[in-house]
């Protein structure tokens, strides 16, 4: 006698190892207040077009370190005040900032993971005040100085409809797209971006006021060079790692991709060493100087491009039909999913906003079946419920009309 699997387990058991078991939303986007309680691998939500699905995906998003899936600003995300007027919530909560918090699950342990953006308002010169963010974070009630701390108790992996068109749009978002795999699994690799925006943003200012200052330019172009030599080196070794990877897991079902960087320092660093890469770099900054003033961009690592081989057919991501390109996006968020698992020990929780456009069913399907293999816990988003009726035993289904989330059954 054969005895069927039991396909219907809950986050407590162990084979889901990251999961969220409750989340909370105050003054996030159309929600004043909202708690929610999970306990199964897979959380749908639904409801029509503008309700509020892929937001509740935004605040999880804000677990991990950066602006969130939506890459937005901190002062946008706070509930309007005429929203705020009409929904009733906790007394005590007032509308300045927002904050995001969960319990998490990683393996046997739970933490309290929670982040909150704080406004002040400040006052400017000549009597003028200005409001500022700042976004905090804190893990069992402790605040942590840097968000990348937060990498180590869970990591979170999106797709979003935005990336479907991710090789035909500008190569800004492929560099984001790229800069954040690379620090999913290289935590230091946001603290070098944000040096580098910081040195890089210093140089432009200089220039471009027109008081140059020889030994403070030749001072920061050495700074960029050398962060900038250091990103790229980081950028190829996760490259080089994915492709690997990828061709060792060959998918009988996605298509498999081969990762190309595209920019003039990763080039060089593949012929010549780190050390001459950097000269060269700072050589070209000083070279450069004159561009900047006629509003030219400079080249660089700001300029570094992702491309994508459909490797069957043998052409460029951005010349594949829509549905092959969505599906060499799933192929290579797969292999990153799969590898941040053998990396961190631990998988990552998954947003996936309206995955089903642009796949079929099938493919929806075995997706699916393969996310599920990661023992992780997967938010999904759609205005058609009937999308995941094969899922339903491992789901929890919340339906969202006027701000107001209830749970359902199907
Ligand atoms: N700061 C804010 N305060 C209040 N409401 C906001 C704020 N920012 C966005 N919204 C509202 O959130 C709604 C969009 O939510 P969201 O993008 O989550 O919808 P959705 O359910 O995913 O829709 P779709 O099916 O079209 O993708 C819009 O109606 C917008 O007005
Ligand atoms: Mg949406």
């Amino acid at each position: 006698m054969t005895i069927a699997p039991n396909i219907n387990y809950d986050i407590d058991d162990t084979k889901v190892w990251s999961a969220l078991k409750h989340l909370t939303l105050v003054n996030f986007r159309n929600y004043k207040y909202l708690r929610l309680n999970f306990d199964k691998p897979f959380v749908v939500f639904t409801g029509e077009n503008g309700c509020g699905k892929t937001n509740i995906l935004e605040a999880i998003s804000f677990l991990s370190q950066g602006r969130g899936l939506r890459g937005a600003k901190l002062s946008e995300i706070k509930t309007f005040d005429f929203l705020a007027q009409q929904q009733t919530s906790p007394t005590f909560i007032n509308n300045n900032g927002w904050a995001v918090s969960a319990l998490v699950k990683n393996g046997y342990d739970t933490y309290n993971i929670g982040t909150a953006v704080e406004t002040q308002i400040k006052e400017t010169n000549f009597k003028e005040y200005k409001e500022t963010e700042r976004r905090i974070v804190n893990i069992n009630n402790q605040k942590i100085t840097n968000q990348s701390e937060l990498g180590n108790y869970l990591s979170i992996i999106w797709v979003t409809p935005q990336m479907d068109r991710l090789f035909q749009t500008s190569s800004q978002n492929r560099r984001s797209f790229l800069d954040r795999i690379v620090y999913l699994f290289d935590t230091n690799h946001s603290k070098r971006l944000a040096a580098f925006d910081n040195v890089y943003r210093q140089w432009l200012q200089i220039i471009k006021s027109g008081k140059i200052n020889d030994n403070w330019l030749y001072s920061l172009e050495e700074q960029i060079a050398g962060i900038g030599v250091a990103i790229a080196c980081a950028r190829k070794e996760q490259i080089k790692k994915l492709n690997n990877f990828i061709e060792k897991n060959p998918d009988d079902i996605f298509p498999e991709a081969i990762l190309m960087l595209d920019g003039t320092i990763e080039k060089m660093l593949d012929e010549k060493p780190a050390i001459y890469v950097e000269d060269f770099y700072k050589e070209s900054l000083l070279s450069q100087r004159h561009l900047i003033l006629n509003n030219i961009t400079s080249d660089g690592i700001n300029k570094t491009d992702l491309k994508a081989i459909y490797k069957k057919k043998n052409i460029p991501a951005n010349l594949c039909s829509t549905g092959e390109q969505k599906s060499l996006l799933l192929s290579i968020i797969l292999a990153q999913a799969q590898s941040l698992v053998e990396h961190n020990g631990f998988p990552p929780i998954m947003l996936l906003d309206e995955i089903a456009a642009h796949i079929d069913d099938a493919k929806k399907d075995a997706f699916l079946a393969k996310i599920k293999n990661l023992n992780t816990q997967t938010f999904l988003t759609t205005t058609n419920l009937f999308e995941f009726t094969k899922i339903k035993e491992q789901a929890n289904f919340f339906e969202i009309k006027d701000n107001i989330v209830k749970d359902i059954f199907i």
